[in-house]
């Protein structure tokens, strides 16, 4: 059994991501932590709250605190266009869901359960990094007690989403994500590399809200209009990329990976880039020496993928 926090930005592929990891058997949700990212702190710690009732999700919802890692970055704008003005593909979610969160911010949510949990909580975060880089930043001592580190985000042999170099979970916090990919502990990073690969269609979809209950049938229903937007990327259906994040947790070896040092690059026009330093390479001392080696994943059997979520959903 994986003891997993879900650090996430709900969010249309997130909410996607939420379901499989309550319906998969081999996943103990333990935690739910807000960040900004497809919306404003607020609105995606109501998104959190909101999809928990929905679906009967048993796990507490911990708030993040919604500030940059480093105060003098600015918030990027919320990509509206994408999720929608609500997060979760104007379904027109209420505006206050009347269940209680965390008395805890998500940083010190994940700082205690990591502690009370040494050795067996696996940190799945598929939005800005910043609730990650906090905890870090606030309790270093953590990074020896996670069992591990699972990241959608970043762009290392493929272009971003954001900017030609830039994935936008990275570029909407650098220095939270170069934070993250230089501690200590063990990191996977799924990015666009695979994510971009795995595109869910329509039809299945449907099939998915057809079998799967009520839970799928609202699924289906927020993801009407991200796919709408992933149209002008994808000939049918969504990227479902939140999802690889969970499904590499359960199903590593569907996934290829290559192993080395990795930096964000903080500031100038290529903000937010993900670079990583292959094992066994040879340079001139720099940036990336003496720092631990994190996994890229850099293939991925998209149909298993893309069945393993649908048959959990
Ligand atoms: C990532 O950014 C967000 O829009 C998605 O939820 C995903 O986590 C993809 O770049
Ligand atoms: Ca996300």
């Amino acid at each position: 059994m994986h003891k997993v926090i879900f650090d996430t930005d709900p969010g249309v592929d997130d909410a996607m991501a939420l379901l499989f990891l309550h319906r998969h058997p081999e996943i103990d949700l333990i935690g739910i932590t807000s960040v900004f990212g497809n919306a404003s702190i607020e609105t995606t710690t109501r998104n959190a709250l909101f999809l928990k009732q929905a679906w009967g999700i048993a796990a507490p919802v911990a708030k993040g605190l919604g500030e940059m890692f480093n105060p003098d970055r600015p918030h990027i704008d919320w990509p509206t266009g994408i999720h929608g003005h609500d997060g979760l593909g104007n379904i027109d979610v209420p505006d206050v869901i009347d269940l209680p969160l965390d008395h805890r911010p998500a940083h010190r949510f994940i700082i205690d359960t990591v502690r009370a949990n040494p050795g067996e909580v696996t940190l799945v975060a598929v939005g800005r990094m910043t609730n990650l880089a906090r905890a870090l930043r606030e309790d270093p001592d953590i990074a020896s007690l996670v069992k591990a580190v699972v990241i959608m985000g970043g762009a290392f042999d493929v272009p971003g989403n954001i900017t030609p170099a830039a994935e936008a979970n990275i570029h909407g916090d650098p220095e939270a994500a170069d934070a993250v990919m230089t501690a200590p502990w063990p990191v996977t990073v799924i990015g666009l590399d695979v994510t971009s690969q795995t595109v869910m269609t329509r039809a299945v979809l449907a099939d998915i809200a057809e079998r799967g209950g009520k839970a799928a049938k609202l699924l289906a229903d927020i993801s009407q209009f991200y796919i709408v937007f992933y149209e002008q990327h994808v000939d049918d259906g969504m990227v479902v990329h939140d999802s690889c994040a969970c499904a590499y947790v359960v199903a590593p070896e569907l996934f290829r990976t290559r192993s080395g040092p990795i930096r964000v690059l903080c500031g100038g026009i290529a903000d937010g880039q993900t670079i990583q330093k292959p094992d066994g390479r040879l340079f001139p001392p720099n940036a990336w020496d003496n720092l631990p080696s994190q996994k890229a994943c850099i293939g991925i059997d998209a149909e298993a993928v893309l069945k393993l979520i649908g048959d959990t959903l």
